[in-house]
């Protein structure tokens, strides 16, 4: 008898959340998320070369959604000095930060959604790489922009130009959907003027948004935001 994979039913194209994107992310161990990297080019931290001389010298860092902390690395690896408080939903993700940084004082790892977790201090930085944004439809990263102009005085948000998954997934404008073993990943990936919109619903302005090539010659966006 052959074992079947039970296939996930796909949300209608318009109609996914974040939420939909547990299954993905709880399967999504160290050897997967590895080879994600290299495919994307982000392993050597070329995102924060990108922005390094903006945050280098803030006093506390917001990494939002930390996944197995490669910016915490990064920052470190640098040199940053200041306060990393790391929000991340995934609990096996969590548990590895937790070991990984308990013998740093200045690391804070929060286990938490960031739709309902809103963390009670004030950073000089958010840090939302990796096209972390993406994982929410447009009405939550509108919110969520909100949010963390409440929160955040400054805000990184880095992502892909183009839509980089694999064969068989369904596009649709900037949404997408793809189909990993028995999981699924649903995306939106914010355009410019998408960021436009979202700042005009919040605190933020945009100061720049810079263009800059993975080591994989991927071409990414980051967009700095800043309260006004
Ligand atoms: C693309 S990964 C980025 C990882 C990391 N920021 C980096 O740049 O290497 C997105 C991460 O966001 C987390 N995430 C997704 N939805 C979340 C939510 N609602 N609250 C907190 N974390 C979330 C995922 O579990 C995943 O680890």
């Amino acid at each position: 008898m052959t074992a079947s994979v039970q296939q996930p039913v796909l949300p209608a194209l318009e109609q996914w959340s974040n939420v939909d994107n547990d299954g993905f992310f709880n399967a999504w161990r160290w050897n997967r998320y590895k080879a994600y990297l290299e495919r994307t080019g982000l392993e050597s931290g070329c995102d924060i070369d990108a922005i390094w001389p903006q945050i280098k010298d803030a006093k506390s860092i917001l990494d939002i959604g930390s996944g197995f902390g490669r910016v915490i690395e990064h920052l470190r690896a640098r040199g940053y000095k200041g306060h990393i408080t790391a929000i991340e939903k995934c609990s096996h993700m969590v548990d590895f930060l937790k070991k990984r940084w308990s013998h740093d004082a200045k690391v804070q790892i929060i286990h938490g959604d960031i739709l309902k977790v809103i963390p009670m201090q004030k950073f000089d930085v958010g840090l939302w790489m990796w096209s972390g944004i993406a994982d929410f439809n447009p009405i939550e990263q509108t919110k969520l922009i909100q949010q963390f102009g409440r929160s955040c005085g400054a805000l990184v948000v880095d992502v892909a130009c183009h839509i980089t998954h694999p064969i068989g997934t369904i596009l649709s404008n900037n949404t997408y959907q793809h189909r990993m073993a028995d999981t699924i990943l649903c995306g939106y990936l914010p355009t410019r003027l998408d960021m436009e919109f979202y700042c005009r619903k919040s605190k933020f302005v945009e100061l720049m948004n810079k263009q800059y090539f993975t080591a994989g010659k991927i071409d990414r966006v980051m967009h700095q935001l800043r309260v006004v």
